[in-house]
């Protein structure tokens, strides 16, 4: 079969499209044969060594490997013990995440997976708009329920709104009936407003304002801490991405830090998998790419910017 692997640490030209053994499905699997993977930013950490965790806790990834964590596709044989999926359902998934020695290995014409990693692709989605979902999806998912526990009403601000996590942290607080303030630069202002965002700042003209309950941060870094100024005594502040937050001020707000890393879960995909099939959300596709132009997709990914998600077309559907 075909995939994309990584043979060294680089830039997208790393990425080579060759062919490899077809993988077979352990107790526990299924095998797919994908028709979508999507990109995430651990695609692009992984393809460049981990350089941007510190040296004394970098990650090691053995090469050569196969980047990739969201797929959607068809069910092609089951493992051992597998009951919960047949040959020929169509199913999505965020796969194998986190891990990293034997992880999503997404970027191919095939691939296994746990069965419990998959969610049932609502027919109404294309397999590039279900393989859009997974990691961006469940990230936002986990935030606004597990961590934060969002309860009805609330007021949200989601910094980094446009982006693949940041558009469905929009969409998932609005189907709580939140009132979501979405930052983003202006040339996202109507896709937010079409997901129901009902205010929006330009990061690129205007300052911050308001005083809200929660404050989800897609985009981290070292002037993160200003969002502390949005956020109501009591208040909660959750980094998806690291920033610097003067955590002994907000301590003084009681303003809390609730956050955590995405995890591979079928079930709550299939939460977000009637939510999509229902319309009370979507996923935005900010671009696609056929399989063997993986590098051009990281490079599109690289310029920043992204409205949804990038994805790479396998085959035809
Ligand atoms: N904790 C976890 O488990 C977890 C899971 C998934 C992702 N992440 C992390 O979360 C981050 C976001 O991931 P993603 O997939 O959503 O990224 P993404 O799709 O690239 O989205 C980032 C968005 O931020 C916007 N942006 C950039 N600079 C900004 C600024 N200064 N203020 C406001 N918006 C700005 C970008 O567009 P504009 O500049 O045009 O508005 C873009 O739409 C990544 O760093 C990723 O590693 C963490």
């Amino acid at each position: 079969m075909k995939a994309v692997r990584v043979h060294a640490f680089g830039g997208p030209e790393v990425l080579v499209y060759e062919d490899v053994p077809l993988p077979s499905p352990g107790p526990g699997d299924v095998l797919v044969r994908v028709h979508a993977a999507c990109l995430n930013p651990p695609d692009w950490y992984a393809r460049e060594g981990y350089t941007i965790v510190p040296e004394s806790i970098r990650p090691e990834r053995p090469l050569p490997f196969t980047p990739g964590s969201d797929i959607s596709g068809v069910v092609v044989a089951v493992g051992a013990g597998v009951e919960s999926w047949q040959v020929g359902d169509e199913v999505f998934g965020l796969v194998r995440f986190p891990s990293l020695g034997d992880g999503g290995m997404g970027y191919a014409e095939y691939t296994t997976s746990p069965a419990s990693h998959l969610a049932r692709k609502p027919a109404s989605l294309s397999h590039v708009e279900a393989a859009a979902v997974p990691m961006a999806g469940l990230t936002a998912y986990q935030y606004l329920f597990d961590h934060v526990g969002l309860e009805r009403g609330r007021s949200v601000l989601v910094n980094g709104a446009a982006g693949g996590v940041g558009h469905f942290l929009v969409q998932l607080a609005k189907t709580q009936d939140a009132h979501v303030t979405a930052v983003a630069s202006g040339r996202h202002r109507s896709f937010l407003a079409s997901l129901g965002a009902d205010e929006f700042i330009d990061y690129t003209t205007t300052g911050l304002s308001g005083a809200v309950d929660h404050v989800f941060d897609t985009v981290g870094g070292p002037s993160a801490y200003k969002l502390l100024e949005v956020v109501k005594p009591g208040g909660t502040v959750s980094p998806v991405f690291y920033g610097e937050y003067h955590r002994e001020q907000a301590a003084l707000l009681d303003i809390t830090f609730p956050s955590g890393q995405v995890h591979s879960d079928g079930q709550q995909l299939e939460a977000l998998a009637r939510l999509l099939a229902s319309g009370q959300i979507r996923v935005g596709i900010d671009s696609v790419y056929p399989l063997a132009e993986a590098p051009q997709a990281h490079k599109r990914a690289a310029a920043g910017h992204i409205q949804g998600k990038i994805v790479l077309q396998v085959e035809d559907s």
